[in-house]
């Protein structure tokens, strides 16, 4: 899976998009970074603290509704002991969405009062999204502009080609996200973001990637996923991953001329499956031991 980690990013982008990052930030109060509530590790950007210092910052575990509720809840405390806020919520349906603003007045909450202090009435707020490619920056960014489609226009001193939205009352959100590189030189990393389609799979062995996959299910042997491939009488422990994959190619009917087994077809079958949460809501990362 070495080839994965020279695609997206090289130095003289990743410090070009630092740059714009850096400069956005000068114009918002808070970061919302939105992470993927199955892989809370490998979804975040290894250098977004540093680049976002001491400004307030909301987490938001992006796809929970492909995620385990009660990992998603454990990541939540996990998060909490950091100091962090963290809500769980679907770009998708939306779901989760009205507490975004709340959280964000939350990690404000001193700053703001200071402001009071200082005779400002309801100050403004504003927030920039930032996260790694495919989590749902867009999603987040058109689900919250329709809810409140309210453009902030001519806003003297800010950068011509800077949008703002008011998506609450005293809260405006920059149109634009900050795009940031995953922890691409951990092959782990690698693998998780491939298992949830965060890395496109033209530069994967699909198989390898498979494989993994079912190292990893054969391990939390989720209920939906041995009903979906009929597994709950196989003694998957025992059984190595590849030969599992042909196990499942086979139950498929994924056939290729001469009676083998089509693999490839298989493999692309349970990512996919993986991927749309057909085989249930599942966390592949946990916080214990972090
Ligand atoms: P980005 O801007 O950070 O790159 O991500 P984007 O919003 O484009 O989202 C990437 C994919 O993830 C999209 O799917 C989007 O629909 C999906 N997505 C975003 N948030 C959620 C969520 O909370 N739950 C689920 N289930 N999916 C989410 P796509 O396949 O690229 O497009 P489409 O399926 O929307 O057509």
């Amino acid at each position: 899976m070495s080839e994965m980690q020279t695609i997206q990013w090289f130095p003289g982008h990743m410090t070009k998009t630092k740059r714009q990052i850096q400069s956005s930030l000068k114009l918002v109060d808070a970061v919302a970074e939105i992470i993927d509530a199955r892989i809370p590790v490998s979804s975040r950007n290894p250098d977004l603290a540093k680049l976002v210092q001491n400004k307030p910052r909301v987490i938001l575990l992006n796809k929970c509704d492909m995620a385990n509720q009660t990992a998603t809840k454990l990541w939540i405390d996990y998060f909490k002991k950091q100091n962090l806020v963290a809500i769980p919520v679907d770009c998708k349906s939306g779901r989760g969405l009205d507490k975004f603003a709340p959280a964000v007045n939350t990690v404000m909450s001193k700053r703001i009062a200071k402001l009071k202090e200082k005779g400002m009435v309801n100050p403004t707020i504003r927030i920039m999204i930032v996260g790694i490619p495919n989590v749902g920056k867009s999603s987040f960014i058109n689900k919250m502009v329709k809810k409140n489609r309210a453009r902030v226009e001519d806003r003297p001193g800010v950068t011509r080609g800077n949008q703002w939205y008011t998506i609450a009352k005293n809260l405006e959100m920059l149109d634009t996200p900050g795009v940031l590189w995953p922890k691409f030189d951990d092959k782990v990393v690698g693998e998780h973001l491939a298992f949830t389609g965060a890395v496109k799979d033209q530069i994967l062995d699909i198989e390898l990637l498979a494989v993994r996959l079912l190292d990893f299910l054969k391990e939390l042997k989720p209920a939906d996923f041995l009903a979906r491939f009929k597994l709950e009488n196989e003694d998957i422990d025992n059984i190595e991953s590849y030969e599992l994959l042909k196990m499942i190619g086979k139950k498929r009917g994924m056939l290729v001329s001469g009676g083998e087994i089509d693999t490839e077809r298989a493999a692309i079958m349970l990512l996919d499956e993986f991927r749309s949460a057909k085989l249930g809501r599942i966390t592949v990362e946990m916080p214990q031991g972090r």
